[in-house]
């Protein structure tokens, strides 16, 4: 017998401010109708003035915490992907498990931009098949509206906030795909890649900064990069993508969702699509998806999940879990 981290539970949180396209085109240069041809976007949310990325994140566990039926004392880890951490230091993880009113266990964050759910959720289920943690949350939450730079419509336009959470138990199994649980991960970076997609700004250099983005070029690495990411972690447990009930990609650009699948084999009608009303929500588009899939009743007890994102480093990765 091994074990095995089973999803238990999954909650989202989006901020009350939902900014439909047509509002930026009162202040730059650019029309609903480029937006949704060329990214799939029609909305996105954004924080309140004092809205920070780990209140996000803790309305998202505590929605997680919920329909796993726990409370916060019954977690004994915490990893944040995030960003966009209200503070330098301490991590948003250990604000979160303040929020939580948690007297114990131990909370980090991981940085892997938008692949850092697949490398929060690759680091929880190491944890939980090691022995270290019998439960643990793994949450994505973004503020990506505080580091935009309001004139560039070639990035502006694209990113959202918001939060997703995971609730992960260990749970003995007897190593087939049939049983429940992570079964998969496969990570992947390339730091030649780092002026793709970065902030020209951080704590070294005593600025917040603004993200920057070769658009064209992470494009053309993500279709290539997340059909293969997703394959590769398939093939580890001898699945293929005949088997995959739903894909659920992080939420960049329409055109890349419905590229990979296409690469993959796989009809749009098994994938999980959210980008048209969170946008870009980096580290939380995939944690989102799931819960706004489980919730519509897409994503059931016992399908095949794929989930695969890229993001600045480039970083990139995929995770296969039995849900
Ligand atoms: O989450 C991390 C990973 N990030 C991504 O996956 C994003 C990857 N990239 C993309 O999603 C797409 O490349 C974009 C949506 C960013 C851009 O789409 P594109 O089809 O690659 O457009 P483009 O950059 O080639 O721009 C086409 C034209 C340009 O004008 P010219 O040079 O052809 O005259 C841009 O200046 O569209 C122009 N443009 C805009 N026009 C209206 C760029 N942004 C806008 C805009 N409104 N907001």
């Amino acid at each position: 017998m091994t074990l095995r981290a089973v999803v238990k539970g999954v909650g989202h949180y989006l901020p009350e401010r939902i900014v439909p396209n047509s509002e930026f085109e009162a202040t730059i240069d650019t029309s609903d109708a480029w937006i949704r041809s060329r990214s799939g976007i029609e909305r996105r949310h954004f924080a309140a003035e004092g809205e920070t990325t780990s209140m996000l994140a803790t309305n998202a566990a505590q929605a997680a915490l919920k329909d796993a039926g726990l409370v916060a004392d019954d977690i004994d880890a915490i990893v944040v992907a995030t960003s966009t951490a209200d503070l330098t230091f301490p991590s948003a993880a250990t604000m979160v498990q303040g929020a939580l009113g948690m007297t114990k266990g131990f909370a980090f964050d991981v940085q892997a931009v938008c692949a850092g759910f697949v490398f929060a959720l690759t680091n929880a289920n190491a944890l939980i098949v090691s022995g270290q943690a019998k439960r643990a949350l793994v949450i994505g939450a973004e503020t990506f509206s505080r580091i935009m730079d309001w004139e560039d419509r070639t990035t502006s336009v694209l990113f959202g906030d918001g939060a997703g959470a995971l609730v992960l138990e260990a749970v003995e199994s007897d190593g087939t795909t049939d049983d429940r649980g992570v079964l998969s991960t496969d990570l992947n970076s390339d730091g030649r890649y780092k002026d793709l997609l970065y902030v020209d700004g951080g704590v070294s250099t005593h600025t917040t900064g603004h993200l920057r983005m070769q658009g064209k070029e992470v494009f053309r690495h993500a279709v290539e990069k997340l059909a293969k990411t997703a394959n590769t972690a398939l093939e580890k447990v001898g699945l293929t993508s005949e088997d995959v009930d739903w894909i659920v990609p992080h939420q960049a650009n329409i055109r890349i969702i419905a590229g990979t699948a296409k690469k993959m084999g796989l009809p749009m009608d098994r994938v999980v699509v959210t980008v048209q009303d969170h946008g870009n929500t980096s580290a939380a588009s995939i944690p989102l998806a799931l819960s706004v899939g489980k919730a519509n009743g897409q994503i059931k007890e016992g399908d095949l999940v794929v989930t695969e994102a890229i993001g600045g480093g480039l970083a990139w990765g995929s995770v296969v879990i039995r849900w």
